[in-house]
């Protein structure tokens, strides 16, 4: 481990080291930003998010659709949106905060191994764009829809092609095993195909898979969609979608490859093996993750002579559960010297009450590193804020997109009162 500063690609595109010696981001001192907003604070470059979403679009055509699982609130929705993309929303909630930001149900595709038959409804009644079925109970779910009248919604149908994503298993869904989708190898796949092709109640214009996330291997890709090509020439549908996936370096030694990069390898795959119609994709991570950061301020540091250092900062699980779920690896850096040297190793902490919250098990800082100190970490952008929690009454942070010398505030930091909007008052 290197004692090197926080490496620039971990950055935003628009990050930069001001007169000053702090690192700014959008035209903005980070510093000033966790002043004027609190801590733990999210902010995005919006410039960087908005260059993801053309280059995804650039890459795959039109019906490219942003993963909102990584990052939802209504200005992402809306920007993602306007940069072109459709809108991956994998429940009944996400597609409600998707058209409450205004983005048209046609360009709303409905995910899910579990929908509900209201979700479904919902979904068919705003006008969906596509639903992509992942099981037998759904076509019995559309079917009673069309038996009530409701007309039949474009599908995708979801294969789980039988191959293992080098990722952690939490995140890995292309395998057999999987409670996701048809499987390939077991013939549910073609027995979903069938039952499509002869029911009123859907019409079936392509095919779907989703190996997995945060997967560095382009080439992973390339090997699914060898599985399901003879399927895709067979019934030479419109579409085949590959899913999401692609991964992103969140720690100094990691590369990934660029979304271009990751479709080139797709396209060829398809070409290669035939497939007719347009490849299409459904990227969250690779779209959001490095864009955003997250502010803390460190309250309490506790040394335990020849053991460790523990830096406590405002924040913690609630905010950032990767690391407790999938032991997922940050760095950390101190926006007022985003250039110094990170010598000295310690644990970031949260101010949950439990030993296993932690955010970065073996940070590198700089030496000086002190209470009231405002520490970063980097790459916190997907996944973040969206499988954030209220553990311990902590509230949830605010997040801020920042361009132009300018910052706006998209999610206001929940407030105590929050806290109990739910609880039924007591006498
Ligand atoms: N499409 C489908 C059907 C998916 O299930 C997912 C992610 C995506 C697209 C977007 O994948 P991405 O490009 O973001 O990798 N909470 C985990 C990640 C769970 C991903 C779930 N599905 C994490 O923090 O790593």
């Amino acid at each position: 481990m290197s004692d090197l500063p926080v490496p620039s690609h971990l950055l935003p595109d628009n990050a930069s080291v001001g007169s000053d010696g702090a690192l700014w981001v959008g035209g903005l001192p980070l510093l000033d930003l966790a002043e004027e907003f609190g801590t733990p604070l999210f902010v995005y470059d919006e410039d960087h998010l908005r260059a993801r979403c053309r280059e995804a679009v650039a890459a795959f055509g039109p019906a490219v659709a942003y993963a909102s699982k990584a990052f939802l609130c209504l200005a992402m929705a809306r920007l993602a949106y306007d940069e072109g993309m459709a809108i991956d929303v994998a429940t009944g909630g996400e597609l409600f905060v998707a058209l409450r930001a205004g983005v048209p149900a046609s360009r709303c595709i409905l995910h899910g191994n579990n929908k509900s038959i209201d979700e479904l409804a919902m979904a068919i009644e705003a006008g969906i764009g596509r639903i992509v079925v992942d099981s037998f109970d759904e076509f019995d779910r559309l079917d009673a829809l069309a038996a009530r009248g409701l007309p039949a919604p474009r599908i995708s149908i979801r294969i789980t092609p039988g191959i293992e994503a080098h990722t952690h298993e939490f995140v890995r869904t292309g395998q057999e095993d999987s409670k996701f989708g048809f499987g390939w190898h077991s013939g549910a796949a073609a027995e979903a195909v069938a039952r499509a092709q002869a029911s009123s109640s859907v019409s079936l214009v392509g095919l779907h898979m989703h190996i997995g996330s945060q997967v560095f291997v382009a080439e992973n890709f390339a090997a699914a969609i060898e599985v399901v090509a003879p399927l895709a020439r067979e019934l030479d549908l419109p579409e085949l979608c590959i899913g999401g996936g692609l991964g992103v370096a969140y720690v100094e030694d990691e590369e990934a490859p660029t979304l271009s990069q990751w479709a080139t390898v797709v396209k060829n795959a398809c070409r290669d093996a035939g497939v007719p119609g347009r490849v299409t994709a459904e990227p969250g991570r690779s779209i959001v993750a490095s864009a955003g950061m997250t502010l803390y301020r460190v309250g309490t540091i506790k040394e335990i002579p020849g053991v460790r250092t523990y830096v406590a900062v405002d924040g913690g699980m609630s905010d950032n559960p990767r690391p407790v779920l999938y032991g997922s690896g940050y760095e950390a850096f101190l926006p007022r010297s985003p250039g110094a040297a990170r010598p000295r190793r310690v644990r970031v902490v949260g101010k949950h009450c439990e030993s296993g919250d932690l955010l970065v098990r073996k940070a590198k800082v700089p030496e000086d590193l002190a209470v009231g100190d405002i520490l970063a970490t980097p790459v916190t952008g997907a996944y973040g804020h969206s499988m954030g929690s209220n553990y311990n009454k902590v509230p949830r942070p605010a997040v801020v997109f920042v361009a132009g010398g300018s910052a706006r505030l998209v999610v206001r930091r929940e407030t105590t009162e929050d806290l109990i909007r739910l609880d039924v008052p007591v006498a």
